[in-house]
């Protein structure tokens, strides 16, 4: 495994880590999940990311009972508050209310002390930004919290809250995560990169493989068994449109060339970006996650000609 510096914090994080959307609390049961994750810590996976609101709090009571035993210092836990999951007009957003509610509600479900970074899973219109940095800062004293970042916000929203912290002598956010993959590029590409290079603020990303798709296994059909061959995700369907699998086939040309998977190539084609901290990947088969794993260390596979077949893949 690779880990790469979160911004100045001297942190180290996995370039490749582990989420628990869907798999934990949902897809697996307790013992399937611990023993994915245990089989990611051994390959060096250190980091686990979580939501209040993932599985109406089953992912953290898994991913919680899956790091039990594991010495503490030794991983990283993420979780996030914003989207519903209490009774109520205020069982919401990031009210200081919310957020002292929620994450007293996720220590008691993961089990443990404090949350090393906590997010705010979406920006929240209603509330000043200055009440949010401030309430992250108190779980920081409280030591409920050790650092504190944002995800899917807007740059501008981003250095609202990094300008306010550094002026009135708070803790800023020091990481932001966002979606991207080969077929998602632009929130990364055109919007969050150059914050990040400038502000020295850490950079996750999930849904690496476009919740599945990028990995082939939807090539010729929606296999059963598979994420969109459940009813609750029918929804997302959508997302296989014949383009998005001509385009997913023609990287399989690729991938074979290279001798990797399609999954593979999507995995270390992310990886080459420095500003990138970690890609968030998530899976509920052991031999997924093993292969997802054996992405590190391929880019030297990824040449100006490869990454330019790419390119012209994708912009098609
Ligand atoms: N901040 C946010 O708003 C936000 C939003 C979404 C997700 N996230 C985080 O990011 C994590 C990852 O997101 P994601 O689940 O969308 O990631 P993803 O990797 O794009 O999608 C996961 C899906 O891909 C399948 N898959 C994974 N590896 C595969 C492989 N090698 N071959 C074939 N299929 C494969 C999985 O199938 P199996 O389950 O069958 O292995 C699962 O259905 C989440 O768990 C969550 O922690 C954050």
């Amino acid at each position: 495994m690779n880990y790469r510096n979160l911004g100045k914090t001297g942190l180290k994080v996995s370039e490749l880590s582990l989420g628990s959307y869907v798999n934990f609390g949902d897809f697996l049961d307790d013992k399937a999940s611990t023993k994915i994750l245990r089989e990611a810590f051994d390959q060096g996976v250190n980091f686990f990311d979580t939501a209040d609101n993932y599985s109406n709090g089953k992912a953290e009571i898994s991913l919680g009972k899956a790091v039990k035993g594991l010495p503490r210092e030794a991983y990283l836990i993420s979780s996030k508050v914003f989207f519903p999951t209490m009774q109520g007009v205020n069982g919401r957003g990031l009210s200081r209310k919310h957020i002292t509610e929620s994450i007293h509600a996720s220590l008691k479900r993961l089990d443990l002390e404090y949350i090393d970074i906590y997010f705010c899973h979406r920006f929240d219109p209603d509330t000043a930004v200055e009440d949010v940095v401030q309430t992250m800062n108190i779980l920081i004293k409280q030591g409920k919290i050790l650092y504190w970042g944002t995800s899917m916000w807007e740059p501008y929203q981003i250095i609202d809250a990094i300008r306010y912290a550094n002026n009135a002598n708070l803790i800023p956010p020091v990481v932001e995560q966002a979606r991207y993959s080969m077929l998602t590029r632009e929130e990364v590409e055109k919007e969050r990169l150059d914050i990040c290079r400038e502000q020295n603020l850490g950079l996750f990303t999930f849904s690496p493989l476009f919740m599945g798709v990028l990995s082939g296994a939807y090539n010729n059909g929606i296999p059963e068994n598979s994420l969109l061959a459940h009813d609750d995700y029918a929804f997302r369907r959508g997302r296989l449109t014949p383009k998005v699998i001509s385009k997913v086939k023609a990287l399989a040309q690729i991938s074979m060339d290279l001798g990797l998977s399609t999954a593979q190539l999507a995995l270390a084609w992310l990886l080459r970006l420095p500003e990138l901290t970690t890609v968030i990947t998530g899976a509920s088969k052991m031999e997924h996650l093993k292969e997802n794993l054996s992405a590190i260390n391929q880019g030297e596979k990824l040449t100006t000609e490869v990454l330019d077949r790419i390119d012209k893949i994708l912009s098609d």
